[in-house]
């Protein structure tokens, strides 16, 4: 039988190192603490236009599949508040018969629901890989001079908030920003102050790319698929 020493030198020359992964950082608190804009004594209501929408969109999901409709009821909620109260929550809960624990679990996870009061812009930088390597920490630090806020910060004046997010599926295009619903992509800094000009002074900014391309083709023509595209019955048997 091993003594317990030879198992504790057996165990340590066997040990791997661990790996560890970077933490986890978010601008954004998930956890709810009380604040004066947001607490449970502030009730919140859906617009009689919005209940409209809310029957509308619940008449699409089957009997027993409602709660399927959180993350659009969600997104009403947000747009008529302009973020999401704990209240705000709670009517959706109250709407879909559901745990108020489960509207959390949702709202919490996507970084589209915001849960704090935002600007007037919500200007959302990807900075996962592909835009990284294209220049998103110059989108970043363009933005960060040009209003003087921080990453998760919404300026004094609640005009503009600034987020940096994980891929907003705007890759081939990158580096992109998203400014409330719009996309704007191929960005240099330059573009980046254009757009900001722009809202400031009241204009809306072309969205899509600011380079020369229409969407997302190859920048100098195209690579592949060159030739004629086959027509029908191609490598298809004679007699058929
Ligand atoms: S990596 Fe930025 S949009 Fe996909």
């Amino acid at each position: 039988m091993l003594s317990l020493n030879k198992i504790a030198k057996c165990l340590l020359s066997n040990s791997r190192t661990f790996q560890t992964s970077a933490v986890l950082k978010h601008d954004t608190m998930f956890n709810h603490r009380d604040t004066k804009e947001d607490n449970l004594d502030i009730k919140f209501e859906f617009s009689d236009e919005n209940k409209k929408r809310i029957d509308a969109i619940l008449a699409i999901y089957p009997e027993g599949h409602k709660r399927a409709a959180m993350i659009p009821l969600l997104d009403l909620a947000q747009r008529q508040h302009g973020w999401l109260p704990i209240s705000a929550m709670h009517k959706v809960a109250d709407v879909l018969d559901l745990p108020k624990m489960r509207v959390y679990e949702v709202a919490t996870f996507y970084t589209m629901f915001m849960r704090k009061p935002t600007g007037k812009y919500h200007l959302q930088v990807c900075t996962t890989t592909p835009c990284w390597l294209r220049g998103s920490d110059d989108v970043i630090s363009c933005l960060k001079k040009k209003l003087d806020i921080g990453v998760g910060e919404t300026s004094k004046d609640g005009q503009w908030t600034l987020s940096e997010v994980e891929c907003l599926g705007a890759c081939v295009n990158a580096p992109m920003m998203q400014v409330n619903d719009d996309y704007f992509e191929d960005l240099t800094t330059k573009d980046v102050e254009s757009i900001i000009d722009d809202l400031k002074n009241g204009k809306t900014p072309t969205p899509g790319p600011r380079s020369s391309r229409y969407a997302s083709e190859p920048m100098d023509g195209l690579t592949s698929l060159k030739e004629e595209p086959y027509g029908p019955g191609f490598k298809v048997r004679p007699d058929l």
